[in-house]
């Protein structure tokens, strides 16, 4: 940018905003490679053929269920199964069977228990009120992704206006009545197995041996296959981190460290949440899922996800870099909810 002479102090200040507009890092949004910068959504693919494709009959069990279900059935959009009725309140309609044919099942995402996985979100315990401000968001525009490429928010923006207010509000009921327990074992480390990408997660490959893990957070299920064949509801993630990104963080959420404001000062004491008169209500941060947490921050950053509750993070990522974000989503992630 040195080397640019600014005709005006508009023309400097259009140029100045490309510059500054950053790649997101693509370990958070679920890619291996960045997103290029000529990507072009892809043609519509033509229309399924009519016949179903055939369905394995083998029935998948999990530890702690006589429940069995095949592939299709732990894959359906519009009935997934449900491994652990008793983990759980009675799902509303709208949680457990969606509303065909946009609006799946909340459950097929973020499981009957609100739990979800890195490449959604963890949606039990957020505050009610909170939550449908969200599904709101998602409805007018004020949140989609950095990369152009993650095909789930587009999915949610669609659930959302496929709602209605009553079915946002019972969705936010049932979910905010659980409340987020720990889920995510964070790690430090120097070096990550090797994995491979699956709509949007990592995965471990069996026997892949193991590669550094640079600047980047790396999220793993406990166990691959449970959550991936199975999707199982009850095994939690590994979160790989840089070492000394935990501490790092710490610094930025508790004090601010000259760069930021101490998180706890909105998000109350302990990162468990708070609605503050005039402010508004600010969700947990503790315990959730760091890939998660960081496209967030990024996403406010670079302004696709804002409103007028989003933005009053503007002041506390404006000065924030990459690096700095990452340090703080190991720390929030590493909290005991
Ligand atoms: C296809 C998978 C999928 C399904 C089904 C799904 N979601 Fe989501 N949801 C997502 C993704 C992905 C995100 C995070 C988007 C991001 O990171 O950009 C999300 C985020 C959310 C959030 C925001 C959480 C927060 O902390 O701000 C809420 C609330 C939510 N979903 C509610 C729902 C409800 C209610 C349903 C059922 C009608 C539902 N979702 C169905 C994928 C899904
Ligand atoms: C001035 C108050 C304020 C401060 C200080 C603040 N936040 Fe927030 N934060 C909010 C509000 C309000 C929201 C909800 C935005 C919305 O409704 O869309 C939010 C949302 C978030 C989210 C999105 C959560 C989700 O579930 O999607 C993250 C992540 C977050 N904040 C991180 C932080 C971190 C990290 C810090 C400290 C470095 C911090 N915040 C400090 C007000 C604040």
């Amino acid at each position: 940018m040195k080397n640019i002479h600014c005709l005006s102090l508009y023309l400097c200040s259009i140029l100045l905003s490309f510059a500054a507009a950053e790649i997101p890092p693509p370990w958070a949004y679920g890619f291996k490679d960045p997103v290029p910068t000529d990507w072009q959504p892809a043609p519509p693919a033509p229309p399924a053929p009519p016949t179903a494709p055939p369905t394995d009959p083998k029935k998948w069990t999990l530890p702690g269920t006589d429940r069995k279900f095949t592939t299709a059935d732990i894959k359906n959009n519009f009935n997934p199964a449900d491994w652990y009725p008793g983990d759980h309140p009675a799902m509303p309609e709208i949680v457990a069977h969606g509303k065909a044919p946009v609006v799946w099942a909340c459950a097929r995402c973020h499981y009957p228990n609100g739990k979800g996985r890195p490449e959604n979100a963890g949606i039990a315990g957020l505050p009610v009120d909170y939550f449908i401000a969200q599904l709101q968001a998602f409805r007018n525009g004020e949140r989609q992704s950095s990369d152009p490429r993650k095909p789930n928010t587009k999915m949610m923006v669609d659930y959302a206006k496929g709602m209605t207010d009553e079915e946002i509000r019972t969705a936010a009921e049932y979910y905010g009545s659980m409340p987020w327990t720990p889920w995510i074992r964070v790690v430090e480390t120097e070096r990550v197995p090797q994995t491979t990408l699956s709509a949007g997660m990592f995965l471990q490959i069996p026997h892949g041996g193991d590669e550094p893990l640079g600047d980047r957070i790396i999220e793993v299920p406990e166990d691959a296959d449970a959550v991936e064949i199975q999707r199982s509801p009850r095994i939690g993630f590994i979160a790989y981190v840089p070492i000394g990104s935990v501490k790092r963080g710490e610094a930025f959420v508790t004090t601010g460290a000259g760069k930021t404001i101490a998180c706890a000062t909105c998000h109350g004491p302990e990162l468990k949440g708070q609605t503050l008169a005039g402010v508004g209500t600010m969700p947990s941060l503790a315990g959730r899922s760091p890939s998660y947490l960081f496209r967030q921050l990024f996403d406010i950053k670079s302004g696709q996800r804002h409103g007028k509750q989003a933005d009053l993070m503007k002041p506390v990522i404006m000065n924030l870099t990459t690096d700095d974000m990452l340090a703080i989503t190991a720390y929030l992630a590493s909290r005991t909810p």
